[in-house]
């Protein structure tokens, strides 16, 4: 078993009283995992946004949060036991390779979450599914233009049904496929590790570099139904290419690309 990341508290003031306690929950221990520094917080709103002020290369984790933040300004159910994670990672802006990034992040988690023993498939753009169950969700957010935080939400002991009935059935958690799921930081430390090493094969080698692995996650093709804001396409879902582009065959048989920016939704209809 790898070592835990080492922890070194920012703030040491914690003592006696009730008030010092609750200004040290409010300070993240700090640690290094692999080149990332990591703060790590009990509460706060969205990892995302406290991690939406910090430089490249560091990251956020949080044990809930009170205001987690899904696709679609949906909320994103962020209950103890589940792992919040956001990273900052260094993007240029306007080129292929950090086009490709939200694939390379759902690459990453399957990656991860793979080497756990767990077998996952994703649904483009980056939900991380079993079955037809939602294990794992990204959100990409780029607060300023040099940068993009990677926001990723895994289950692993929590159970978001409990908070959001509308959720029963939708949702898996690590806890309920494996016997023993692995420790939040085990789990951190996996993804960030493997984040890392993504994102520098995407700046050094480019999407192509990672492009088989991310095609190789779809699984079966499947029938789709693309809402093209207010337009509707169907078809059979056939990957991306080096762009980051939708390929699509529709029944006549001939292929179309789609800008993933012009792609508000993907529904499976099969
Ligand atoms: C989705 O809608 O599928 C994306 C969910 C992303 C959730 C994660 S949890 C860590 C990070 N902080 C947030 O507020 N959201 C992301």
């Amino acid at each position: 078993m790898a070592p835990s990341a080492t922890r070194e508290s920012e703030g040491n003031l914690a003592a006696a009283s009730p008030l010092s306690r609750i200004a040290d929950a409010a300070s993240p221990a700090v640690s290094r995992v692999g080149a990332w520094t990591l703060h790590e917080y009990d509460r706060c709103t969205s990892t995302n946004l406290m991690a939406a002020g910090l430089p490249a290369w560091n990251a956020v984790r949080s044990s809930e949060q009170s205001a987690g933040r899904g696709r679609f300004q949906r909320t994103w159910v962020s209950d103890r036991g589940g792992l919040w994670l956001s990273a900052v990672v260094p993007t240029q802006p306007g080129t292929p390779k950090w086009r490709f990034l939200p694939l390379a992040v759902g690459l990453t988690v399957c990656e991860a979450l793979a080497s756990l023993g767990v077998k996952t498939r994703l649904r483009w753009p980056n939900d991380v599914l079993v079955d037809r169950q939602k294990l794992a969700g990204i959100l990409i957010d780029q607060f300023i233009p040099q940068l993009a935080v990677a926001g990723i939400g895994i289950n692993v002991s929590n159970r978001p049904e409990d908070r959001d009935t509308a959720l029963h059935g939708q949702t898996t958690s690590l806890a309920s496929l494996l016997d023993e799921p692995p420790s939040l930081s085990e789990l951190t430390r996996q993804v960030l590790e493997r984040l890392q090493a993504t994102c520098t094969t995407l700046e050094t080698d480019g999407p192509e570099a990672l492009l088989p692995r991310v095609n190789g996650l779809w699984q079966q093709r499947r029938t789709v139904k693309l809402d093209l804001d207010g337009r509707e396409v169907r078809g059979g879902f056939e990957g991306v290419d080096a762009q980051g582009r939708l390929l699509l065959s529709p029944t006549d048989g001939v292929r179309q690309i789609f800008e993933p920016q012009d792609v508000r939704l993907l529904r499976e209809i099969d």
